[in-house]
């Protein structure tokens, strides 16, 4: 008799091809109807599963929930790269695998990332705005006017993959490039920016910085206001790696004061809860992190989860273990 497949919850919908592959090799819970799970859902759900497929909105996995988990549970595989919302330290000490989903999401992001940029330079969203409400009356020489992209300096906070992929992009734009990261890149890989080992030295090369780096105890509230007082002024402010990393009070004190031009964000503290004082201005252009929004990303990253799970469950090192 072949042996029971593992029992698998999967806490958020995912692309049909995903679902359909999960149906096949695990007994799987799936969520039908999308609704976010509470962490008293999760843990009544988890109680007879082997392996658990959550998403970064799942944020118990930060505070608590991991030390809860029936012994049953084996591994948990994140759909998303970043995992600040899985507490690594908790799952290692349950000797719970963590898996996530790098690689596959990177070029999407960095697309984002470019989005933000030409958003936040070109008046975007009022742009947007004006014409859909009707309120295009003439085109004019000399108002509104946004900002040149070409010929700027982008410093690129965080050079991992994503960063990386931010730096091919914008070389193509014609941007003088500059990163800073813990340690320096391969030249292959850098598309000419130029390295600056101490972030403060960086600042003052960047009209646009964009923040590309993991949420970290590091990381968290960095893009603050001595942070801000170092940009040049009319410096722009992108952000698609995660909103905690900026503090809001000194972010939105920037684009009121005009010691920033401008910003674009695709991801927010509290999430999709974000600070309501961003809604009330012109300057900033926000989407709702949609990153690794695609369907072809999203099919990649369960397809990513899924092989990371397979493998584990084959008695195989997933390729994308992080405990
Ligand atoms: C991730 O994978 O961490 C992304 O933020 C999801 O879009």
């Amino acid at each position: 008799m072949a042996p029971a497949l593992p029992r698998l919850l999967v806490t958020r919908r995912l692309p049909k091809e995903v679902e359909i592959r999960l149906a096949k090799t695990y007994r799987a819970e799936l969520n039908a109807d999308d609704q976010p799970m509470s962490e008293a859902e999760i843990l009544d759900a988890a109680q007879d599963k082997d392996a658990l497929l959550i998403t970064p909105m799942d944020k118990s996995f930060a505070t608590g929930i991991i030390a809860k988990l029936p012994a049953s549970v084996k591994i948990v595989a994140t759909f998303s790269v970043g995992y600040e919302h899985v507490d690594i330290a908790a799952a290692r000490e349950r000797d719970i695998a963590v898996t996530n989903t790098p690689d596959v999401l990177t070029n999407a992001t960095a697309d984002i990332a470019l989005l933000l940029i030409l958003g936040a330079a070109r008046g975007a969203y009022w742009g947007e705005r004006m014409v859909r409400e009707d309120r295009w009356t003439s085109w004019s020489p000399t108002a509104p006017l946004g900002f040149d992209v070409s010929g700027k300096r982008l410093g690129i906070l965080g050079m991992g993959r994503i960063g990386q992929a931010v730096a091919k992009r914008a070389q193509a734009f014609e941007m003088e490039l500059h990163y800073h990261n813990r340690r320096p890149v391969a030249p292959d890989l850098a598309y000419g920016a130029r390295y600056h080992a101490a972030l403060d030295q960086m600042l003052p090369h960047s009209d646009f910085l964009s923040v590309n780096c993991a949420s970290t105890p590091e990381t968290r509230g960095l893009v603050n206001e001595k942070l801000i007082g170092k940009l040049p002024d009319g410096a722009i402010i992108v952000n698609s790696a995660r909103g905690d990393i900026i503090d809001d009070d000194a972010l939105i004190a920037g684009l009121t004061s005009g010691k920033l031009a401008a910003a674009g964000l695709d991801v927010f503290r509290n999430e999709p809860k974000i600070d309501p004082r961003y809604r009330t201005l012109d300057n900033v252009f926000l989407l709702p992190h949609l990153g690794s929004a695609t369907r072809d990303t999203r099919i990649a990253m369960g397809m990513r989860a899924a092989d990371n799970l397979d493998a584990f469950f084959a008695g195989r090192k997933p390729a994308d273990l992080l405990t």
